[in-house]
């Protein structure tokens, strides 16, 4: 029944959670990608649609077990995905009894507690508001005129006022300010016996983004649930079945799971499930083995995610250069095609957003530098909406951690419907940016779920590092003797991490002193600039600090003004070919009086001059100093949020994927 396979770590989409697919699996992937291609002049750029989708969690349970603390303890798994309300719907002697409130879960078990559902069938819902305020009303799931159908849902339905007005005029009444509302009363409006022919008819009135779970007294045996867009997977288990916006919830009661696909409808009773597509025609799906432990979705012996996952670096570099080197090869440029464009283009486009974006700016020295190719690299958000010039001898790279980031996705859409090339380099397997690009290295980080990206980050350089290094070698800019000497510095590098990893203690004095800044200003040049701008990036969105990253050279051109004792003032500069030029920017703030948080190589008596607080790190070659330079930052960021008593993991007004526009 189950497909037999040699695991690969494949992440669901949008949760970062992974689950083992088959190779298969992957090299279906690869095969379905196809090689356009290229050739002609420039090209005008038309903008695609707006990708909307939403980080609500979803779960629906059918079985013989309590349906109401499978749905809570389900619910609190996803909890990382950031909420805002929370609700559930479930039937109790035929009927369906809904409680929802604007809050966190706890408050919702307080309004469950003492409630029997003996039907054993229902969906709850955490809230990501968009449509309407956070209050209880609003909260999901949302319910037809007599209360027979309940809907959880997550995305946005972005033709949900005209469908309003026609219900109303058909005499529906409405309760909430939602979009998702206008779905269990189309439902009930179409519902005339049969709750799947219901469903296949208001899906196709739908557009926009849904994953829906609906639950009904009408036929209290089934689920049903919708993906278009927003992910939903199946659980399968024995004498129960589950849906969920993610693995974590499924996890504790079954590892065989189905994730489906946009257009595809399931439904399930406690022993079976069917899944057919949006016209009713059944679709064949096999379920797949997740070899997944509850522990590798849990901080363990952390606090928090965030610092689980800075410590999980040199692991995840070891599996990278694993996978990626194997002897004397690297593996990055196996298919043939994309080794073609890789070797043929002249210039190549990095599009990304946040983290990924500075990723993407280390990216362009290293590429420029190593692999001869010119660079560019812009925001998804800049880039999607600015109608670049792009002739069909750029590739375009984009670069996500979840592979669901509304602008980067459109950033790959807005590529392919020009006729360019996409490789997406990509932590989540089966995403959405993944599965619409030519090509895709995968970047095996594991699940990212503190909401700051770290071991993202450094996976993402390791991967634009690898390749940049497997094209100069293909060019013959490398010579073997040189291309074996940065293998062997790679190989260090995990290490090397581990050993940058031991001074947590010192940053964590250093954070204890710096905790009630107001302003922090990171400072970098060449290729430890993204540096500065990662490093400012971690501080600013999990301690609320206002922080700027900047070009250590471009201070004397106005921000040197802001210089005073008050302002702590991050400098990197490890030993680079721009290090002579850093140390004069950095002697110029420290005439000033600035407070001087040093990134140094070891033993810089220099740098150590200069500085108030000196972080060493080991003497390496450049091109790997944003790897390493970073790692000090992160943990001051964590530490200095600790410290001022913020969420790490969930900070306020942040999803882990930008999923919305
Ligand atoms: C980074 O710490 C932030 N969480 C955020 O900037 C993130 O990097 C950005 O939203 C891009 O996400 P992606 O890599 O999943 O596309």
């Amino acid at each position: 029944m189950y497909n037999e396979f040699q695991p690969t770590l494949i992440f669901d989409f949008g949760s970062q959670i992974a689950y083992n697919f088959s190779t298969a699996g992957v090299a279906e992937l690869e095969d379905a990608a196809d090689s356009k291609s290229a050739g002609g002049n420039s090209v005008r750029v038309r903008l695609p649609p707006p990708a909307l989708k939403l980080m609500c969690g979803i779960v629906g349970y059918i079985g013989n077990k309590d349906v109401d603390s499978v749905i809570l303890v389900g619910l609190e798994k996803l909890e990382y995905r950031g909420y805002d309300s929370a609700g559930l719907a479930a039937i109790h002697n035929g009927r369906l009894v809904v409680r929802k409130k604007a809050g966190r879960i706890k408050d919702l078990y307080s309004l469950v507690n003492g409630l029997v559902f003996n039907g054993h069938v229902g969906v709850g819902h955490t809230r990501w508001a968009t449509h309407g305020r956070v209050n209880d009303i609003n909260a999901h799931p949302h319910t037809d005129c007599k209360d027979q159908i309940a809907v959880a849902h997550n995305g946005i339905i972005e033709n949900f006022k005209e469908l309003r007005e026609e219900l109303e005029r058909e005499g529906h009444k409405f309760l909430s300010e939602t979009d998702s509302e206008v779905i269990p009363h189309l439902i009930e409006e179409y519902y005339s016996g049969s709750l799947i022919d219901a469903i296949l008819k208001t899906v196709k009135r739908l557009k926009g983004s849904f994953a829906l779970v609906v639950v009904s007294s009408l036929e209290p045996d089934k689920l049903i649930g919708v993906r278009m867009e927003s992910p939903l997977i199946v659980g399968i288990g024995k004498g129960e079945m589950l849906l969920s916006s993610d693995i974590p919830a499924i996890l504790s009661h079954t590892k065989d799971v189905i994730p489906l696909e946009n257009g595809e409808i399931v439904i399930i009773t406690k022993d079976s499930h069917k899944i057919v597509d949006f016209e009713g025609n059944p679709i064949e799906k096999s379920p797949r083995r997740i070899e997944w432990t509850e522990d590798m979705i849990s901080k363990g012996d952390y606090p928090h995610f965030m610092l689980k996952e800075i410590h999980e670096q040199p692991e995840v570099l070891e599996r990278n250069l694993k996978t990626y080197i194997r002897g004397d090869e690297f593996t990055l440029l196996k298919d043939f095609n994309l080794r073609r464009l890789l070797l043929t283009k002249e210039r190549i486009f990095i599009q990304a957003s946040g983290t990924s974006l500075h990723a993407g700016l280390v990216g362009k020295y290293l590429l420029e530098k190593i692999a001869k190719i010119q660079t560019d690299v812009d925001y998804s958000s800049e880039f999607r909406y600015r109608e670049p010039v792009l002739s069909k001898d750029t590739l375009i790279i984009a670069i996500s951690q979840s592979g669901e980031t509304a602008d980067t996705l459109a950033g790959v859409r807005l590529a392919k419907e020009n006729g360019l090339e996409v490789l997406s380099i990509v932590n989540v397997k089966e995403s959405s940016i993944a599965r619409e690009s030519d090509y895709v290295i995968y970047i095996n980080a594991g699940p990212e779920i503190g909401v700051a990206s770290t071991k993202a980050y450094t996976a993402q350089i390791l991967i634009l590092l690898l390749l940049s290094l497997e094209v100069a070698s293909l060019k013959g800019y490398l010579s073997d003797e040189d291309f074996r000497k940065e293998r062997e510095e790679l190989q260090q590098l995990p290490d090397i991490i581990r050993k940058v990893l031991k001074l947590e203690p010192k940053i964590k004095k250093v954070g204890q002193k710096y905790k009630e800044a107001s302003n922090f200003l990171f400072l970098g040049r060449g290729i430890n600039f993204p540096t500065a701008l990662e490093g400012a990036l971690k501080l600013k969105e999990i301690s609320y600090i206002h922080a700027m990253g900047y070009a250590a050279g471009e201070m004397k051109h106005g921000p040197i003004a802001l210089i005073d004792p008050d302002l702590p003032v991050v400098f990197i500069n490890p030993k680079t070919s721009v290090y002579e030029k850093a140390l004069n920017n950095l002697i110029e703030v420290s005439s000033r009086g600035g407070k001087i948080i040093s990134i140094a190589t070891e033993n810089d008596k220099k740098m150590a001059e200069f500085s108030d607080t000196i972080f060493y790190i080991p003497e390496i070659s450049e091109k790997l100093t944003p790897l390493v330079s970073i790692i000090p930052l992160q943990l001051l960021a964590y530490h200095i949020a600790v410290l001022r008593g913020c969420d790490v993991d969930k900070p306020r007004n942040l999803a882990k994927s930008v999923t919305v526009e």
